[in-house]
């Protein structure tokens, strides 16, 4: 389940068609899939694809994306850190980001420049699709799992672009966990995010 924190108003979204429609301001598209029992756990990638082709060929209609792949990454991931320095930093792309999370969790912060910085977590089941030439970062969570379907037109644009001046370093990353979101005893489950 996604929630979307807003650092500098000390706000949190956390109902989902209220979140769709804060997203939606910046050109943001967000979608809740149904993942229950559509995939087991050690799935592979090909099984990942087809269990939710209904899903990828509507987007791949809708926005004239090309293709899709998944990404698994992990601890044992080689090179892990090299990858993940890579987006940890403020960037844009060429190309919209579109991530369906299938397992794990991240944290994308947003940068409108025209407004305030703003984070998403995401989850399973959440999709998400970052306009091209929109300011973000990207921080796993402290398990360093996420597996995720990608759809793209063209691989290249996925290159990331660095701002000079970057607004990531003044913004704590924070996982929001599901036991803040169903708002158990014991205060928020705000999981320390992986510093690279
Ligand atoms: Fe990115």
């Amino acid at each position: 389940m996604a929630c979307v924190q807003i650092p500098d108003e000390k706000c949190q979204i956390r109902e989902p068609a209220e979140i769709r429609a804060f997203l939606k301001k910046y050109g943001i598209v967000f979608e809740q899939w149904d993942v229950e029992g559509r995939i087991g756990p050690d799935a592979t990638n090909e099984e990942i694809l087809d269990a939710y082709a209904p899903e990828i060929e509507r987007l791949k209609a809708a926005h004239g994306f090309v293709t899709a792949d998944v990404i698994n990454v992990n601890p044992e991931t080689p090179g892990l850190d090299q990858m993940l320095a890579k987006f940890d930093k403020e960037h844009l792309h060429t190309e919209d980001e579109v991530r369906f999370t299938v397992k794990g969790s991240g944290v994308f912060h947003i940068n409108p420049e025209s407004d305030t910085v703003f984070s998403i977590t995401v989850e399973s089941g959440d999709l998400i699709s970052v306009p091209k030439g929109t300011h973000h970062w990207f921080n796993l969570c402290t398990d360093k799992t996420i597996r995720c379907i990608r759809l793209f037109e063209d691989m290249s644009g996925w290159t990331p672009h660095y701002m000079e001046d970057p607004a990531h370093e003044n913004y704590a990353p924070l996982c929001m966990g599901p036991s803040y979101l169903n708002g158990d005893q014991g205060g928020p489950d705000v999981e320390e995010i992986v510093k690279f």
